[in-house]
């Protein structure tokens, strides 16, 4: 019989090896609450970890982030860039950190799923500047984090994972789709449990959680649908070099934005190309 899916949940919570993220992205979420919070105490929590330092810095100072002189240390990151951006940079080190393990992933195409990850990132967040109605640095974690259920059930649900794919490949259906036939849980459910667990904000939650099913989003729809559309657009443009916004297979609201906020897609489509490649370049090593 197969597992439902609270028996799947109830196995990821009895996982002792589950990936996790550093003490110090806790710390510096829960200070992050708190409206209070100084740069110092902020700056000094990322130090306990001196190797996150250089790392957070090379991002900020990546052409990526288009700043015009080079910001040489943390409490500067912080003050120029304020408490979220470096927060997103800590987030996204520590997770793409947490899943590289390359024994435990034999046979899953670590850089592949990467690759994805990082082009739904970097699109969601030119459409989030273009359409400004969600905070972009935000938007990019949450396309960084958006599939991560997708490894969890790949390396500790390997059964299952094997029943998606054969549905996949022989019906011809989406990842979701297979997963909505063949077992009782998705990606997105599983990816929002270990999300909770490292107690990220809720609208990274939600992103992850509603990536598939927007209207479904509890805390932030513009943000989960900037995150859908940019996963379609990926999903089309990796597969056709030349492609055209395919709107029939996204929602009525998901039509609207792209019809009016974002055609044609051939005026933007080059930026991003080469933001995904010097993107890919910084966090893919
Ligand atoms: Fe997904
Ligand atoms: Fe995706």
């Amino acid at each position: 019989m197969r597992p439902s899916k609270i028996q799947i949940l109830k196995k990821l919570d009895a996982i002792e090896n589950l990936p996790s993220l550093p003490s110090i992205v806790f710390e510096v979420n829960r200070m992050l609450k708190d409206s209070d919070v100084s740069v110092e105490e902020i700056s000094q929590t990322i130090k306990k970890d001196q190797s996150m330092v250089p790392r957070i810095l090379k991002l900020v100072n990546s052409a990526f982030f288009g700043l015009k002189s080079k910001i040489s240390s943390l409490d500067r990151a912080i003050i120029i860039l304020g408490y979220n951006t470096v927060r997103n940079a800590l987030v996204a080190v520590s997770v793409i950190d947490a899943f590289n393990n390359k024994k435990a992933l034999q046979g899953f195409d670590i850089k592949d799923f990467w690759i994805h990850s990082i082009s739904v990132a970097v699109t969601g967040k030119y459409l989030a500047a273009r359409i400004g109605s969600s905070d972009p640095e935000d938007v990019f974690t949450g396309g960084l984090l958006h599939d991560i259920g997708r490894i969890v059930l790949y390396q500790f649900f390997p059964d299952l994972f094997k029943q998606v794919w054969n549905a996949l490949k022989e019906q011809n259906i989406s990842f979701f789709e297979a997963e909505q036939k063949e077992i009782n849980i998705t990606h997105a459910r599983i990816g929002a449990h270990l999300a909770k667990k490292w107690q990220l904000p809720d609208n990274l939650v939600d992103i992850i959680s509603h990536h598939h099913k927007v209207e479904k989003s509890q805390f932030d729809k513009d943000m989960v649908m900037i995150i859908h559309m940019a996963d379609l657009f990926v999903h089309g443009f990796m597969t056709d070099p030349n492609p055209d916004f395919d709107a029939s297979l996204s929602t009525a609201d998901a039509q609207w934005v792209i019809e009016n906020k974002i055609s044609p897609v051939s005026e933007w489509l080059p930026e991003i190309k080469d933001d995904i490649q010097e993107a890919c370049q910084i966090f893919i090593q």
